[in-house]
C-alpha cells in the first residue's frame, strides 16, 4: 500500500527523522518545508521504492552526502560521488589561509588533489582574478570537479590529471595548496563509514600517512616562485613531522594553524628567497 508523506516520516524515530526528511525531500525533489506543508501528499510507487532504497543505504552506514550527492563547502553546494572525498569543514582553513595572502597582482595558485574541487572552487569563487590550477590523480574525481565548476559558472580554473606536481604546467606559482591523503594505513580510529565508503586513494598514505606529504614538499619547490607558499592540510598529530619535512627541504617561515576545534590542521612554509 502506498503511504503519504506524514505516515512515512512518522515511522522514523527522532534521531533518524532529520535524515529521513532530507532523503524524502531529495527523492521528491522538494525542500523539507514542503513535506511539513503537504503531509497528506501520496508517494508514487517509484518515489516510495527510491526512498526506501536510500533509507536502507543510510541505515547500512553510507554517508548522507553520497546519498543526496551533495555537500556544503565554503559558500557552495558541491556535487560529490563515491569517486570524491566528502569535503570536510576543517578544510575551509586552507581556503581562509590562502585568501589571507593578499596581493593586488594576479596570483597563480594550484590545488593538488582537488577531489570534488572544493578548495579550488572556493578560491576561484572568492578571487575570480586569480588563475587556479586544480589537479587530481583520479579521472573520475576530476570529472566531478569540472562539473561543479560548470554548474557554479566558475571559469578561472584549469583542471589536469596526474601525480601531484607532475600534473602542473611549467609555471611558477604564488601559492600551492593541498589536502593530500594523510591517514595511516590501518588507523583503528577511522570511522567505519569513512573506511567503507570514501575512496581509499583519497584517505591513506604510506609511512604513517606522510608519504604523499613528503613527495609534495620536495617536488613543489620546483613550482613555487621565491617567497611563495606551500600550504598542506594534515592530521592533527602530524604538524611537527610536517614542519620538520618542510625545514629539511629548505622552506622558511614555517608555521602551523589550528582549525575551529583547536587542532593543528594546516602547516605552511615559504620557498626561500636566495639573494645572489
Ligand atoms: C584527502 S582528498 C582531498 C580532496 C579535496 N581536496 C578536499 O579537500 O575535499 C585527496 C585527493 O588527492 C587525490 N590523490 C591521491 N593521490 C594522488 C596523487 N598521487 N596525485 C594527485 N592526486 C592524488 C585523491 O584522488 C583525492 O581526490
Amino acid at each position: 500500500m502506498l503511504s503519504n508523506v506524514g505516515t512515512v516520516l512518522a515511522s522514523y524515530i527522532s534521531h533518524q527523522r532529520l535524515h529521513a526528511e532530507i532523503l524524502l525531500a531529495h527523492t521528491l525533489a522538494v525542500n523539507r518545508a514542503h513535506l511539513h506543508t503537504y503531509p497528506e501528499q501520496i508517494l508514487t510507487s517509484t518515489q516510495q521504492s527510491d526512498f526506501e532504497k536510500l533509507m536502507n543505504r543510510y541505515i547500512s552506514g553510507e554517508p548522507m552526502a553520497y546519498l543526496t550527492g551533495c555537500q556544503a563547502f565554503w559558500s557552495m553546494d558541491l556535487r560529490v560521488t563515491s569517486a570524491t572525498l566528502i569535503p570536510r569543514p576543517e578544510t575551509e582553513l586552507l581556503v581562509e589561509l590562502a585568501l589571507q595572502i593578499s596581493s593586488d597582482s594576479k596570483m597563480i595558485v594550484a590545488d593538488l588533489g582537488t577531489g570534488s574541487g572544493a578548495v579550488a572552487l572556493a578560491l576561484a569563487n572568492e578571487r575570480p582574478d586569480w588563475d587556479i590550477y586544480a589537479t587530481d590523480m583520479s579521472v573520475d574525481a576530476l570529472w566531478v570537479a569540472k562539473k561543479n565548476a560548470e554548474r557554479l559558472k566558475i571559469n578561472n580554473i584549469l583542471f589536469s590529471q596526474g601525480d601531484w606536481c607532475d600534473a602542473l604546467p611549467k609555471h611558477l606559482f604564488d601559492i600551492i595548496v593541498s589536502n593530500p591523503p594523510y591517514v595511516t594505513i590501518g588507523d583503528v580510529h577511522l570511522a567505519k563509514s569513512v573506511y567503507d565508503y570514501e575512496p581509499h586513494a583519497a584517505l591513506f598514505s604510506r609511512d604513517n600517512g606522510l608519504s604523499d606529504i613528503r613527495r609534495i614538499i620536495s617536488r613543489a619547490l620546483n613550482y613555487l616562485k621565491p617567497g611563495a607558499y606551500l600550504m598542506l592540510e594534515h592530521g592533527f598529530q602530524q604538524a611537527e613531522d610536517v614542519r620538520i619535512l618542510l625545514a629539511e627541504s629548505g622552506y622558511v617561515e614555517i608555521k602551523t594553524a589550528t582549525d575551529l576545534a583547536g587542532l593543528d590542521r594546516v602547516t605552511m612554509g615559504k620557498k626561500a628567497i636566495v639573494i645572489a
